[in-house]
Protein backbone atom coordinates (compact mmCIF):
# COMPACT_ATOMS: atom_id res chain seq x y z
CA UNK A 1 0.00 0.00 0.00
CA UNK A 2 0.86 3.76 -0.50
CA UNK A 3 0.12 6.41 1.40
CA UNK A 4 -2.37 7.44 -0.08
CA UNK A 5 -4.29 3.86 -0.02
CA UNK A 6 -3.18 4.02 3.12
CA UNK A 7 -5.38 6.87 4.72
CA UNK A 8 -8.11 5.50 2.56
CA UNK A 9 -7.96 2.19 4.18
CA UNK A 10 -7.99 3.64 7.98
CA UNK A 11 -11.01 6.11 6.21
CA UNK A 12 -12.62 2.66 5.21
CA UNK A 13 -12.80 1.30 8.74
CA UNK A 14 -14.02 4.61 9.96
CA UNK A 15 -16.56 4.09 8.18
CA UNK A 16 -18.03 1.82 10.04
CA UNK A 17 -18.29 3.58 13.18
CA UNK A 18 -20.72 6.00 11.60
CA UNK A 19 -24.56 4.94 11.94
CA UNK A 20 -27.69 6.15 11.06
CA UNK A 21 -28.89 9.51 12.51
CA UNK A 22 -26.23 10.80 13.65
CA UNK A 23 -24.10 13.81 13.50
CA UNK A 24 -20.62 13.83 12.59
CA UNK A 25 -17.47 15.73 13.07
CA UNK A 26 -15.61 16.22 9.58
CA UNK A 27 -12.11 16.73 10.55
CA UNK A 28 -9.65 18.35 7.92
CA UNK A 29 -6.18 17.51 6.33
CA UNK A 30 -5.42 14.67 3.39
CA UNK A 31 -7.31 11.76 5.78
CA UNK A 32 -10.03 13.60 6.88
CA UNK A 33 -10.62 14.20 3.18
CA UNK A 34 -10.43 10.54 2.24
CA UNK A 35 -13.15 9.66 4.84
CA UNK A 36 -15.32 12.79 3.59
CA UNK A 37 -15.20 11.12 0.19
CA UNK A 38 -16.11 7.73 1.36
CA UNK A 39 -18.88 9.53 3.67
CA UNK A 40 -19.99 11.59 0.36
CA UNK A 41 -21.22 8.01 -1.46
CA UNK A 42 -22.54 6.26 1.72
CA UNK A 43 -25.03 9.48 1.74
CA UNK A 44 -25.63 8.43 -2.09
CA UNK A 45 -26.71 5.32 -0.71
CA UNK A 46 -29.22 6.18 1.47
CA UNK A 47 -27.58 7.23 4.83
CA UNK A 48 -28.77 10.28 6.83
CA UNK A 49 -25.98 12.33 8.88
CA UNK A 50 -25.70 15.63 9.50
CA UNK A 51 -22.18 16.61 9.62
CA UNK A 52 -20.11 19.49 11.18
CA UNK A 53 -17.06 20.70 9.46
CA UNK A 54 -13.86 21.46 11.04
CA UNK A 55 -12.73 23.89 8.38
CA UNK A 56 -14.26 25.89 5.11
CA UNK A 57 -12.48 23.40 2.94
CA UNK A 58 -14.05 20.66 4.87
CA UNK A 59 -17.34 22.46 4.41
CA UNK A 60 -16.50 23.34 0.94
CA UNK A 61 -15.57 19.39 0.19
CA UNK A 62 -18.80 17.91 2.18
CA UNK A 63 -21.37 20.50 0.41
CA UNK A 64 -20.06 19.59 -3.08
CA UNK A 65 -20.68 15.78 -2.09
CA UNK A 66 -24.24 16.25 -1.10
CA UNK A 67 -23.57 16.05 2.49
CA UNK A 68 -26.37 17.65 5.03
CA UNK A 69 -23.99 19.84 6.88
CA UNK A 70 -24.72 22.16 9.85
CA UNK A 71 -22.83 24.69 11.85
CA UNK A 72 -21.89 23.91 15.54
CA UNK A 73 -23.74 25.82 17.03
CA UNK A 74 -26.77 24.19 15.27
CA UNK A 75 -25.68 21.08 16.22
CA UNK A 76 -23.60 21.45 19.64
CA UNK A 77 -23.92 17.47 20.13
CA UNK A 78 -22.15 15.92 18.29
CA UNK A 79 -22.23 12.04 18.43
CA UNK A 80 -18.79 11.10 16.62
CA UNK A 81 -15.93 12.82 15.06
CA UNK A 82 -13.39 11.38 12.97
CA UNK A 83 -10.08 13.33 11.94
CA UNK A 84 -7.03 12.79 10.91
CA UNK A 85 -3.24 14.09 12.79
CA UNK A 86 -0.18 14.98 11.99
CA UNK A 87 1.32 12.29 14.96
CA UNK A 88 -0.16 10.42 17.01
CA UNK A 89 1.49 7.90 20.58
CA UNK A 90 -0.10 4.79 21.85
CA UNK A 91 -1.78 6.66 24.58
CA UNK A 92 -3.89 8.61 21.90
CA UNK A 93 -1.80 11.77 22.54
CA UNK A 94 -1.85 13.97 19.13
CA UNK A 95 -0.26 16.77 17.66
CA UNK A 96 -2.54 18.60 15.40
CA UNK A 97 -2.79 21.65 13.31
CA UNK A 98 -0.21 21.33 10.22
CA UNK A 99 -3.56 21.76 8.14
CA UNK A 100 -3.65 24.97 10.14
CA UNK A 101 -7.12 24.25 11.98
CA UNK A 102 -6.49 22.95 14.97
CA UNK A 103 -9.12 25.48 16.91
CA UNK A 104 -11.97 24.66 14.96
CA UNK A 105 -10.81 20.82 15.54
CA UNK A 106 -10.50 21.09 18.93
CA UNK A 107 -13.61 22.63 19.38
CA UNK A 108 -15.54 19.68 17.59
CA UNK A 109 -13.56 17.21 19.50
CA UNK A 110 -14.44 18.96 22.64
CA UNK A 111 -18.21 18.75 22.32
CA UNK A 112 -18.10 15.29 20.57
CA UNK A 113 -19.20 11.87 22.42
CA UNK A 114 -16.33 9.90 20.75
CA UNK A 115 -13.68 10.92 18.83
CA UNK A 116 -11.90 8.48 15.84
CA UNK A 117 -8.44 9.31 14.44
CA UNK A 118 -7.18 8.04 11.05
CA UNK A 119 -3.77 8.38 10.06
CA UNK A 120 -1.25 6.22 8.47
CA UNK A 121 1.76 4.32 9.73
CA UNK A 122 4.30 7.43 9.54
CA UNK A 123 1.88 9.81 11.88
CA UNK A 124 2.39 7.04 14.86
CA UNK A 125 5.67 7.64 16.89
CA UNK A 126 6.83 6.56 20.10
CA UNK A 127 7.18 10.36 21.28
CA UNK A 128 6.11 13.37 20.03
CA UNK A 129 7.47 16.13 18.87
CA UNK A 130 9.22 15.52 15.10
CA UNK A 131 6.00 17.32 13.91
CA UNK A 132 6.94 21.25 14.91
CA UNK A 133 4.18 21.76 17.08
CA UNK A 134 1.57 24.65 15.97
CA UNK A 135 0.37 26.72 18.38
CA UNK A 136 -2.78 29.21 17.41
CA UNK A 137 -1.84 32.95 18.12
CA UNK A 138 -3.59 36.13 18.07
CA UNK A 139 -1.83 38.67 15.40
CA UNK A 140 -1.31 41.26 18.22
CA UNK A 141 1.89 41.51 19.99
CA UNK A 142 3.41 38.45 18.13
CA UNK A 143 6.99 38.98 19.50
CA UNK A 144 5.72 39.16 23.50
CA UNK A 145 3.52 35.78 22.53
CA UNK A 146 6.78 34.06 20.76
CA UNK A 147 8.81 35.37 23.59
CA UNK A 148 6.54 33.58 26.23
CA UNK A 149 6.48 30.87 24.58
CA UNK A 150 10.11 30.18 24.54
CA UNK A 151 10.04 30.94 28.05
CA UNK A 152 7.98 27.91 28.48
CA UNK A 153 9.54 25.98 26.67
CA UNK A 154 13.04 26.44 28.48
CA UNK A 155 11.22 26.01 31.69
CA UNK A 156 10.77 22.71 30.25
CA UNK A 157 13.81 21.94 29.18
CA UNK A 158 12.37 21.82 24.71
CA UNK A 159 14.59 23.09 22.60
CA UNK A 160 14.50 24.14 18.92
CA UNK A 161 13.16 27.32 17.04
CA UNK A 162 9.56 28.42 17.18
CA UNK A 163 8.74 30.26 13.85
CA UNK A 164 5.42 31.87 12.31
CA UNK A 165 4.03 29.75 9.50
CA UNK A 166 4.38 31.57 6.42
CA UNK A 167 3.21 30.89 2.84
CA UNK A 168 4.96 30.64 -0.17
CA UNK A 169 4.59 34.13 -1.46
CA UNK A 170 5.74 35.36 1.73
CA UNK A 171 2.71 36.24 3.64
CA UNK A 172 1.53 35.08 6.88
CA UNK A 173 -0.31 31.95 6.94
CA UNK A 174 -4.23 33.14 8.83
CA UNK A 175 -6.20 30.65 10.13
CA UNK A 176 -10.15 30.13 9.41
CA UNK A 177 -10.49 32.25 12.66
CA UNK A 178 -7.94 35.12 11.33
CA UNK A 179 -5.15 33.80 13.72
CA UNK A 180 -1.71 33.26 12.87
CA UNK A 181 0.29 29.87 13.50
CA UNK A 182 3.57 29.07 15.14
CA UNK A 183 5.35 26.14 14.52
CA UNK A 184 7.62 24.60 17.33
CA UNK A 185 10.57 22.63 16.16
CA UNK A 186 10.96 20.46 19.76
CA UNK A 187 11.89 17.51 17.83
CA UNK A 188 10.79 15.49 21.43
CA UNK A 189 8.17 16.70 23.32
CA UNK A 190 8.80 14.12 26.59
CA UNK A 191 6.08 15.64 28.57
CA UNK A 192 3.02 17.38 26.13
CA UNK A 193 0.79 17.06 29.28
CA UNK A 194 2.95 20.26 31.05
CA UNK A 195 3.00 21.68 28.26
CA UNK A 196 -0.40 21.46 26.98
CA UNK A 197 -1.06 22.65 30.55
CA UNK A 198 1.28 26.02 30.33
CA UNK A 199 0.47 27.04 27.16
CA UNK A 200 -2.91 28.58 27.90
CA UNK A 201 -2.01 30.96 30.50
CA UNK A 202 0.05 32.68 27.74
CA UNK A 203 -2.13 35.88 26.74
CA UNK A 204 -2.08 35.77 23.01
CA UNK A 205 -2.22 31.83 22.93
CA UNK A 206 -5.60 31.04 21.58
CA UNK A 207 -4.69 26.84 21.44
CA UNK A 208 -1.87 24.44 21.07
CA UNK A 209 -1.81 21.40 18.67
CA UNK A 210 -1.47 19.09 21.28
CA UNK A 211 -4.68 17.22 21.86
CA UNK A 212 -4.60 14.96 25.05
CA UNK A 213 -7.81 13.01 26.73
CA UNK A 214 -9.74 13.42 23.05
CA UNK A 215 -9.00 10.47 20.95
CA UNK A 216 -10.88 7.43 21.72
CA UNK A 217 -9.95 5.32 19.13
CA UNK A 218 -7.20 5.49 16.28
CA UNK A 219 -7.13 3.28 13.34
CA UNK A 220 -3.70 2.95 12.08
CA UNK A 221 -3.25 1.84 8.55
CA UNK A 222 0.24 0.18 7.25
CA UNK A 223 2.14 -2.40 5.68
CA UNK A 224 0.72 -5.29 7.54
CA UNK A 225 -2.94 -3.90 7.46
CA UNK A 226 -5.39 -1.98 10.14
CA UNK A 227 -4.63 -1.86 13.66
CA UNK A 228 -6.81 0.25 16.14
CA UNK A 229 -6.21 1.29 18.92
CA UNK A 230 -8.21 2.35 22.08
CA UNK A 231 -7.86 4.76 24.66
CA UNK A 232 -9.65 2.45 27.19
CA UNK A 233 -6.87 -0.68 26.57
CA UNK A 234 -3.02 -0.40 27.79
CA UNK A 235 -0.83 0.25 24.61
CA UNK A 236 1.40 -3.09 24.09
CA UNK A 237 4.16 -2.85 21.90
CA UNK A 238 3.87 -3.43 18.02
C1 LIG B 1 -5.39 20.03 10.14
O1 LIG B 1 -5.17 21.26 10.73
C2 LIG B 1 -4.65 18.97 10.88
O2 LIG B 1 -4.87 18.89 12.24
C3 LIG B 1 -4.82 17.63 10.24
O3 LIG B 1 -5.70 16.80 10.94
C4 LIG B 1 -3.51 17.02 10.21
O4 LIG B 1 -2.63 17.99 9.70
C5 LIG B 1 -3.44 15.76 9.40
O5 LIG B 1 -3.49 16.06 8.05
P1 LIG B 1 -3.14 14.99 6.96
O6 LIG B 1 -4.17 13.94 7.06
O7 LIG B 1 -3.21 15.75 5.66
O8 LIG B 1 -1.77 14.50 7.24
Amino acid sequence: MDVREMKRAAAARAIEYVEDGMVVGLGTGSTAAEFVDLLGAKVRDGLKITGVPTSEATLVQALGLGIPMATIDEQPEIDLTIDGADELDRNLRLVKGGGGSLLREKIVASGSAQMVIIADQSKLVDTLGAFPLPIEVVQFGLAVTRAMIEDIADELGLEGPVKQRMLADGKPFVTDGGNFIMDCAFERIEDPEALAELLPFTPGVIDHGLFIGLADQAIVAGDSGVQVFDADVEPTEV
